[in-house]
């Protein structure tokens, strides 16, 4: 056993940067043969179809006794559902989702679990990505089963339905190796931004729980931990049902923080890692309690000021989603990742516009949104934006200031050509008019939450990123992220503070 000072989520990031060497060193080609599926299949089970819903968008219009349904069928295609038909390997079809996914490998899947309702029969469902239905694969009362596994978690008092979304790690593992654990979370976080969204559009308010026994959801859904896991537990308020509308609950639980670890290969961190951030059962039930963060240590505000720095204020106007969400759910549903930009300017505008979008929740409500939808815990993620081209904006490297919506300027320079490499000499990178990077103190977020936290960080920048995503597309603009980059060379190259852990990026620009 070696003595590290590192958390092992520390060790992990460490391990799995990139960088010019690392990345020639393990560069190798890919045996698409044994690509898994991102399907699952159940030989067993009953599925409700909900493809008829499909066509009846407002609830309106179908039958009372079905308006369950055609909500679930509207949350769930506009979460993760199937948008698009491509060409793929070989030329066979190929779906993209609602959610954007690192490489379109999609490693989440969803579950359903009912406390029990006339058309919702209590027990389990698997959402069928490809036929739009929920295989019934276990018809059992497990809601209890589910309210101990979350340490008893306020949002389930009164709710009779949640999902649960699980990852098949190989999926992702296949392509990225150990570093697919951070895509698998960020592709979690953008399916939780959409998540967020569709509830408004299905009046449901997603209640996330990120803190449960993860060996007790694994067994509640009958997976197998060698292969997939459960990664996030949202509970749905009924909007409709005044009873199930509490306040939100801790959206986040620590786990252990791992110090004492064996010296590890490439190849095992991924599912150390996993072990590591998990939870253990107990029968205390004062646990959620007793662990839940004060929430003055969730407060946010804006970490850094720069004496005499260039500030750029980014209040600006909400973006219309039209009446009764309408844009919104078009959005979601044509959302896409640009493949090119064309290096044109974005306008200062519509930066702002794509910042007040994903920071200013509070500013949607009036359009029917959560004024503050759950995160795991956004006090601990920081933004910055390289700009590129931006008319009216200085170009450099800007924090962004989500409390005084204002950005300042850390470094003042042209980076496209920088961004080009520190993208791994993607062209996105170069060709786009402003790249955002979410970051984090990984130590400071080890301290609050163990190793969990990297599962919770990687999330909320994920779910940020859809907000960023939809604000783009709605605006006509482009947008795709990123998360391969070499990571300490971009905290060298931008001027952002080297304790600031780089997550995920997002780069924006005009569509070629
Ligand atoms: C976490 C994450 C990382 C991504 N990284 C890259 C990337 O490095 N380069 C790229 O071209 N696209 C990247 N993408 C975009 C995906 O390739 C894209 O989502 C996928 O092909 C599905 O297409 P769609 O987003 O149009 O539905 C990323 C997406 C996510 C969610």
């Amino acid at each position: 056993m070696s003595h590290s000072p590192l958390s092992f989520a520390q060790h992990y990031h460490e391990r799995t940067k990139y960088s010019p060497e690392t990345l020639a060193a393990r560069a190798k080609s890919l045996d698409w043969a044994a690509q898994p599926s991102s399907y699952k299949q159940y030989p067993l089970g009953t599925l409700i179809d909900l493809q008829p819903y499909l066509a009846e968008i407002t609830t309106e219009a179908v039958a009372r006794d079905k308006q369950l349904l055609a909500r679930l069928s509207r949350l769930l295609i506009n979460t993760y559902g199937l948008t698009a038909r491509v060409s793929g390997m070989g030329g066979e079809p190929f779906y993209l989702r609602a959610a954007p996914s690192a490489g379109g490998l999609y490693p989440a899947e969803i579950y359903l679990i009912s406390r029990g309702t006339s058309l919702l029969p209590a027990g389990l469902y698997n959402y069928q990505v490809r036929s739009h239905g929920l295989m019934r694969f276990w018809d059992e009362h497990v809601w209890q089963t589910l309210q101990k596994a979350c340490f008893w978690h306020p949002a389930l008092e009164q709710t009779h339905l949640a999902l649960v979304i699980t990852a098949v790690f190989f999926r992702s593992a296949w392509r990225y190796e150990d570093r697919a654990y951070r895509r698998v979370f960020l592709d979690t976080g953008h399916l939780l931004g959409n998540l967020e969204l569709a509830g408004a559009l299905a009046d449901y308010r997603p209640h996330l729980i990120g803190g449960f026994a993860d060996e007790s959801v694994n067994q509640l859904l009958y997976l197998d931990a060698n292969e997939e896991n459960a990664i996030a537990v949202v509970a749905l308020a009924d909007l409709l049902q005044v009873e199930q509308n509490l306040p939100s609950g801790c959206t986040a639980l620590p786990s252990g923080v791992a110090s004492d670890y064996p010296r590890l290969a490439d190849g095992e961190l991924l599912s150390y890692l996993h072990t590591a951030t998990q939870i253990p059962e107990t029968e205390d039930t004062n646990f959620y309690r007793q662990k839940s963060p004060p929430a003055q240590e969730k407060t946010t505000s804006d970490k850094y000021n720069f004496p005499f720095c260039l500030k750029a204020s980014t209040l600006t106007s909400s973006i219309s989603w039209g009446e009764s969400l309408q844009q919104l759910e078009q959005t979601i549903l044509r959302r896409r990742s640009t493949r090119r930009y064309s290096g044109l300017d974005l306008k200062f505008e519509d930066l702002k516009s794509l910042l007040h979008f994903a920071y200013q929740p509070k500013d949607y409500a009036e359009q029917g949104l959560d004024r503050q939808p759950d995160y795991f815990d956004l006090s601990l993620i920081e933004t910055f934006v390289a700009v590129s081209s931006v008319v009216g904006l200085d170009e450099g490297c800007y924090y962004y200031a989500p409390q005084a919506e204002e950005l300042r300027q850390v470094r003042f320079k042209n980076f496209r050509r920088d961004l080009h490499y520190l993208c791994l000499g993607q062209d996105l990178g170069r060709d786009a008019a402003a790249v955002l990077f979410h970051t984090a103190d990984l130590k400071k977020a080890v301290g609050r939450y163990g190793d969990r936290a990297y599962r919770y960080l990687h999330m909320d920048a994920g779910h940020l990123g859809q907000r960023l995503n939809l604000a783009a597309m709605r605006l006509g603009l482009g947008v795709s992220g990123i998360a391969g980059f070499f990571d300490e060379q971009v905290n060298e190259v931008l001027g952002i503070p080297g304790d600031e852990a780089v997550l995920y990026i997002t780069t924006f620009g005009q569509p070629r």
